[in-house]
């Protein structure tokens, strides 16, 4: 596996709008791809995901300060295909270190629905911990805190 993390270009915008999550997943990430690229019109970075030269998945990164030092990480996901086999665990890593190198950031942001295990247990196996027990505009908001 190589997971590498690029900005979205050119080459591959379109077949980034053809990733899709499962059926089931939809209730808990309805936004389709082509909702990210729109709005990365105003709310930078849309990153595809490639495993080698395979197209897998895509993510959005904000380059915009949410609040002293915090940055959001609005999505991530992998195609239904090519889930299960560590990409999106590979693909958050690679986002964090390249959020940590482009930008000064001091926390990474993250939400999920709270019925949302599989996303809840991969972004606390990276770190992320609850900000609070209550739900963020019906999201479990995280933050991976870097420094001390
Ligand atoms: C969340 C998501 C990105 C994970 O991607 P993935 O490539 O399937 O995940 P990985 O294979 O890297 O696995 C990450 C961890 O989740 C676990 N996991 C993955 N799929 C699972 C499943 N269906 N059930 C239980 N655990 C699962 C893995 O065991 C792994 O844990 P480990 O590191 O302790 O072994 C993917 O499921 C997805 O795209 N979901 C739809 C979109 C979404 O919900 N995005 C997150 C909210 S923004």
């Amino acid at each position: 596996m190589t997971i590498q993390v690029r900005p979205v270009s050119m080459d591959d915008w379109f077949a980034c709008t053809q990733l899709q999550v499962s059926e089931e997943q939809k209730s808990t990430f309805p936004a389709p791809v082509v909702y990210w690229l729109a709005e990365s019109r105003f709310v930078k970075d849309p990153m595809a995901i490639y495993n080698d030269s395979d197209l897998v998945g895509f993510a959005v990164y904000s380059d915009q300060e949410h609040d002293e030092g915090d940055y959001w990480l609005p999505a991530l996901m992998i195609d239904s295909k090519y889930q299960g086999r560590g990409y999106g665990k590979e693909a958050l890593r690679a986002l964090i270190q390249r959020m940590q190198k482009t930008l000064n950031c001091k926390r990474i942001l993250i939400g999920h629905r709270p019925d949302n295990h599989v996303a809840g247990v991969l972004y606390e196996s990276l770190g992320f911990q609850r900000i609070s027990e209550e739900l963020i505009d019906g999201e479990v908001v995280r933050a991976l805190k870097f420094g001390i």
